[in-house]
């Protein structure tokens, strides 16, 4: 069997860039090149300075510089990166419909689709294709009809390898990958061949024991169940916190003590303002939907309660910042410290500060946003996309900072949305002095000292504990 030596990805976004940077830093050998329809992202990609790079992950940088130019491209001309590929992963975004059947909850496939027929278009010869997007189970049987269907007579073999890296911490996800899946039709000579070739691309630095294979429609619904399972682990620590609250238990200590036991462990056990990103929660509407087009109501309840918590938790949150400031916050100035829906990344979909700051607005609470890697026009877009108010709306009662001391001077009181780790270190005791009194702080991630801005002064409430 051959091995394969040119592979292309489309779609240059947060899975598809890291990922192929990885393989590519990985394989020497091997010709990557990521391609997009999107110009701008590519420019980025191809700049030479590298904090210009679309996505911030720490450690990418390096992988890049390293890689780029060598055997790792970055180009729009998707066609040409097709014909030369012998393997092509397809990384675009699969969305959650907003229109037509099943807008709101189902995947839009829409761009997977299009990949699916301009491959059929443009290639001449054999491929295997590589599913990596996060798919609804039995979409290669979409993708092959599709090829096998409208393709120039040659053959397609369709592999799903979901991913699983988190954002923030993607470059060590993928160099140590808890494990890789490969789903692929073992029952033909031309499936376990396909199989075995994606098998050889990881096996240049994945530990053997640790890339599985299954069915193709067992890894397909494994990307699903992982991401429903890991944020059902945040929406059941989420409704302890809020009985924490009432009841005088501090939610990290029940975290730690039932993370304590090995059958349940003590990851994502960490009650926060809500899980955002832009997959847990496209992810688990996908899985409802899927229940229920097969009749399963029960199971679609089940997973879709893991949502309304999450949207619970958001609004809670607001609600009680709120209810803190003596029942209005109209004309007072809350600070925001952090945007991203997580530390150490520049992505913003669906992170909780979005609904926070929409619950607050409608309040006509004046808030001032400082996040170290966010840009201001992302904030505005995130706000915009809402629908909520105008976009000039937008920007009169929502301001931006660079510098998160003057964004917290004369404020009322912070919000702490993302659990940055700067934020730990700051001059709190400045901070204070240069507060509206009482001075709160609303922290949503526990990631503050609590005693410590007691002493200061501070009015301290923590998500999982209330106020001290
Ligand atoms: P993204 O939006 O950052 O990137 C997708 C890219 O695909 C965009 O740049 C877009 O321009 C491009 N694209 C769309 N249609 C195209 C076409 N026809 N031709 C060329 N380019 C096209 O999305 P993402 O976050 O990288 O996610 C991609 C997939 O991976 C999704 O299915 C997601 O669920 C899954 N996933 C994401 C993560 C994550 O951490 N973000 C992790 C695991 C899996
Ligand atoms: C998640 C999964 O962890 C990845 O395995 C998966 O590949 C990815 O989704 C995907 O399919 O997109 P990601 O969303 O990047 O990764 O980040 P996570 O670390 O999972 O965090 C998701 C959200 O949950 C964040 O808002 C985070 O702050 C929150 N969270 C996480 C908590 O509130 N508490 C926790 O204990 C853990």
């Amino acid at each position: 069997m051959k091995k394969v030596k040119n592979i292309c990805c489309i779609g240059a976004g947060y899975v598809g860039g890291p990922t192929m940077a990885v393989i590519a830093r990985e394989c020497p050998h091997i010709k990557v090149t990521v391609v997009d329809i999107n110009a701008p992202r590519i420019e980025a990609w191809n700049d030479e300075d590298l904090t210009k790079l679309p996505v911030f992950e720490p450690g990418l940088d390096d992988i890049i510089k390293e890689a780029r130019g060598r055997n790792l491209f970055f180009s729009t001309e998707v066609d040409k990166a097709i014909d030369e590929a012998e393997m092509i992963f397809i990384s675009v975004n699969t969305p959650t419909k907003t229109y037509g059947k099943g807008k709101g909850m189902a995947a839009d496939l829409k761009y997977i689709e299009l990949c699916a027929r301009q491959i059929a278009r443009v290639s001449k010869t054999n491929k295997i294709v590589v599913e990596k997007s996060t798919l609804p189970v039995r979409t290669a049987s979409a993708i092959k009809s599709i090829l096998d269907n409208t393709g120039n007579d040659v053959q397609f073999e369709i592999l799903s390898n979901p991913e699983f890296l988190a954002e923030g911490t993607a470059v060590t996800d993928l160099l140590n990958p808890d494990r890789v899946l490969i789903g692929g039709d073992n029952s033909t000579k031309e499936g376990v061949n396909a199989i075995q070739s994606l098998s050889d691309i990881y096996a240049n630095w994945v530990p053997d024991s640790q890339i599985l294979t299954t069915n193709v429609w067992s890894s397909e619904l494994s990307k699903l169940t992982a991401n429903a399972f890991l944020a059902q682990r945040v929406s059941s620590i989420n409704a302890m916190s809020e009985i924490c609250e009432q009841t005088g238990a501090d939610v990290d200590e029940v975290a730690k003590a039932i993370g304590m036991d090995s059958r349940i462990g003590s990851k994502f056990l960490k009650a926060s303002v809500g899980f955002g990103g832009s997959c847990f929660q496209k992810d688990i509407l996908n899985l409802v939907y899927i229940a229920k087009s097969y009749g399963l109501e029960e199971v679609a309840d089940y997973w879709e309660q893991v949502v309304i918590m999450n949207d619970y938790q958001k609004q809670r949150f607001s609600d009680n910042i709120v209810k803190t400031l003596y029942n209005t916050v109209s004309g007072k100035k809350i600070t925001f410290l952090g945007w991203a829906f997580k530390k150490d990344t520049n992505d913003t979909r669906e992170s909780a500060a979005i609904k926070v700051a929409d619950s607050l607005l409608n309040e006509q609470a004046e808030i001032v946003v400082y996040d170290p890697k966010v840009v201001e026009e992302r904030i505005y877009a995130d706000l915009d996309y809402l629908g909520s108010r105008t976009p000039n709306e937008n920007r009169n009662l929502l301001k931006t900072a660079k510098d998160a001391y003057k964004a917290c001077t004369n404020s009322h009181g912070i919000a702490v949305l993302t659990e940055w780790d700067e934020f730990r270190t700051y001059d709190w005791e400045r901070i204070y002095n240069d507060m509206q009194k009482p001075a709160f702080i609303f922290d949503g991630r526990g990631i503050l000292n609590q005693s410590e801005l007691e002493r200061i002064g501070f009015v301290y409430y923590k998500i999982g504990s209330g106020i001290g």
